[in-house]
Formats: structure tokens, C-alpha cells, sequence
């Protein structure tokens, strides 16, 4: 069941809040995003910096504050942002989502005063690549490396390098 409107109106009204206190000096771009997880409302804002790549998204630091805080199932996410059209969350941002929201949770998002575009993190990020994928994926040698590791088994003979090897290695370059 998605949350009832009223929960998700406070998401939005959280996003346009805390958009006001993005650092965005460099692209001039405020966003303000917010996720709904057990039942409370983590609000973040864009965070730039002089070393531009160094700019973490508005939603991926709210993402970052419901796990921090020990929620890791998103119910629902608002962003608000953009002048004359609602921003939608970027590809980065919807692959962050959608590591913690089912493909049904809500996304909303809309500028500051305009209405807001409904639609879910399935729609935003079809087919998506997920947590399952790695799960029944194909383990290449670091694979069986781990799965070893868990067993309590060393490694591979064919892995294992002597500490000598090691050195040499590292001094010789190769
Ligand atoms: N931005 C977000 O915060 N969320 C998005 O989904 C798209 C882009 C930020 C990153 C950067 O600070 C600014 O908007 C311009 O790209």
C-alpha cells in the first residue's frame, strides 16, 4: 500500500524546506529531496563543492540520513527542484532509490510551486540492477575468493602469493 496523501504532501513540503539550505554555489541549481522510511521524513539538499565531482544530489544525501538512522526501506521520495519545470531525479539518484524502495513507492517530484509529477521508482528506473543481481550473479575468482573466505578455507593455492613474492612484486613492479 502506498502512503496516504497527507504523508506524502509532508514529503514535499520537507524537500521545498530544505532546498533552501542547499550549497549550490557552483551550478546555481537548488534541490531539495526527502524520503519517507519508517514512517519518519529524512530531508536533504544538494551539497556542491570547489571540486566539482566532489557534489553529492540532493536525494542521495537523504538516502544516506534514512541509513544512517538505521531505515533502510524507503516508502516514498519527494524531490523539489528546477525553475520552470520539475527536475526529475537524476540516473544516479534513481539507482540510489531504488537499492532501498520496492518499484512501487512513490516519487514526486515538482518546483517549488508548481504541481508536482507522480511516479514510482519502477517507472524512473525500469529493469533495474539491484542487490538480487549480485545475489544470483555470475561469481567470477573474487566470488569464490569470498566464498571461501566464509568457509573458513585459505585461499586457493593458485591465489596465494608468498609474503617474499609480495615484496618482490611490489619492488620489481610486476
Ligand atoms: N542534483 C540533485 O541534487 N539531484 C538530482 O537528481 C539532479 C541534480 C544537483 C546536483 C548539482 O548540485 C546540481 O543539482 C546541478 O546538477
Amino acid at each position: 500500500m502506498p502512503p496516504p496523501k497527507p504523508a506524502l504532501d509532508r514529503l514535499l513540503r520537507a524537500a521545498a524546506e530544505v532546498r533552501g539550505n542547499a550549497y549550490a554555489p557552483y551550478s546555481g541549481f537548488q534541490v531539495g529531496a526527502a524520503v519517507l522510511a519508517g514512517g519518519r521524513v529524512f530531508a536533504a539538499c544538494n551539497v556542491e563543492n570547489s571540486s566539482f565531482p566532489l557534489g553529492v544530489c540532493a536525494e542521495r544525501n537523504a538516502v544516506a540520513m534514512a541509513v544512517a538512522a538505521g531505515e533502510q526501506r524507503i516508502e516514498a521520495a519527494a524531490v523539489v527542484g528546477g525553475g520552470v519545470r520539475p527536475a526529475a531525479p537524476c540516473g544516479g539518484c534513481r539507482q540510489v532509490l531504488a537499492e532501498f524502495a520496492p518499484p512501487e513507492a512513490p516519487v514526486l517530484y515538482a518546483t517549488a510551486t508548481g504541481v508536482p509529477v507522480a511516479t514510482t521508482i519502477g517507472a524512473l528506473l525500469p529493469s533495474a540492477f539491484g542487490p538480487a543481481d549480485l545475489r544470483a550473479g555470475d561469481q567470477g575468482s573474487t566470488g569464490r575468493l569470498q566464498r571461501r573466505k566464509r568457509r573458513g578455507a585459505a585461499p586457493s593455492p593458485g591465489k596465494r602469493r608468498s609474503a617474499a613474492r609480495v615484496r618482490a612484486s611490489r619492488t620489481s613492479g610486476r
